[in-house]
């Protein structure tokens, strides 16, 4: 059985991939793994999906330097801007992200189905395809969240800010009768416990971060790109911002007993 110790490479433009990371990390716990958040550029959500597929392809390029086998692309926008180009690039394999539709729309009982993204991600093609393949006969009802990844970026997830601007983005949407709700940018995990206050116990909220590291270990399997090591790998951050803040946000977000699991440096 062929081996592969070198790290996975995981990226966002700031703190929405540690989700992922965590998930990949409890399913795959002696790997190696690299995270690059870009800060620097922060929000991804608002720009021009061309200028996000250049971000995309410099964070892709930081990760490769370092000698990563696998990207996992941990942010809906820049899945959506520049999955596609990523893979011409480069050879080695990419996972990505998408807003959960189709899972959505398999489990809505209701058929209709609220999704909360970026401006980037519900207004691309990717997005537009996905509810075209997988939502027919659904109700599938967007709304963009401005600013609300600027709040977990600040580590606030649980903030009258937050909530007043929850309401504010789900309210219509609850008016409108959904009972699913995909959380289609991988920062609002961070605000679950907000969002199930907001929209109470009859909406079902999907989020797909479990999903992306299960993928990420079929990939592992499939490309014969799995490490062979006893214990726990290790967990490094590299970050295009200032380093001090975001470890305070890391350890806001993931609490300072998993920022000491994560046996990882900045
Ligand atoms: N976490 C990113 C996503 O999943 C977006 C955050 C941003 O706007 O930079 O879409």
């Amino acid at each position: 059985m062929a081996v592969d110790n070198r790290p996975l490479g995981i990226f966002d433009s700031g703190v929405g991939g540690l989700a992922v990371l965590q998930e990949i990390k409890s399913l795959c716990p002696h790997e190696d793994i690299l995270y690059y958040a870009d800060s620097a550029h922060f929000p991804y959500g608002s720009q021009e999906p061309q200028v996000v597929q250049q971000l995309a392809m410099a964070a892709t390029a930081a990760l490769v330097d370092e000698g990563v086998k696998l990207v996992v692309v941990a942010c809906n926008t820049a899945s959506s801007a520049a999955l596609s180009l990523l893979r011409q690039r480069y050879p080695i394999p990419f996972v990505g992200m998408v807003p959960a539709i189709k899972p959505a729309s398999a489990g809505t009982r209701n058929g209709r189905v609220g999704v909360i993204a970026t401006q980037g991600t519900l207004q691309g093609q990717v997005f537009a395809d996905l509810v075209a393949q997988f939502a027919e006969g659904v109700t599938v009802l967007t709304q963009a969240c401005p600013y609300l990844v600027e709040m977990v970026e600040d580590g606030e997830t649980a903030s009258p800010q937050v909530l007043c601007l929850l309401h504010r983005y789900l309210d219509p949407l609850l008016a409108q009768d959904i009972d699913t709700l995909v959380l289609g940018c991988t920062h609002y995990p961070f605000l679950r416990l907000a969002i199930e206050k907001v929209v109470g116990e009859g909406v079902t909220i999907i989020d797909a971060s479990h999903a992306v590291a299960q993928q990420v270990e079929r990939v592992l399997n499939s490309h014969h790109l799995n490490c062979q090591r006893e214990g726990q790998g290790r967990v490094t951050f590299l970050t295009s911002g200032p380093q001090e803040r975001f470890r305070e946000v890391v350890a806001r977000l993931l609490g300072p007993q998993a920022l000491l699991s994560l046996t990882g440096s900045l």
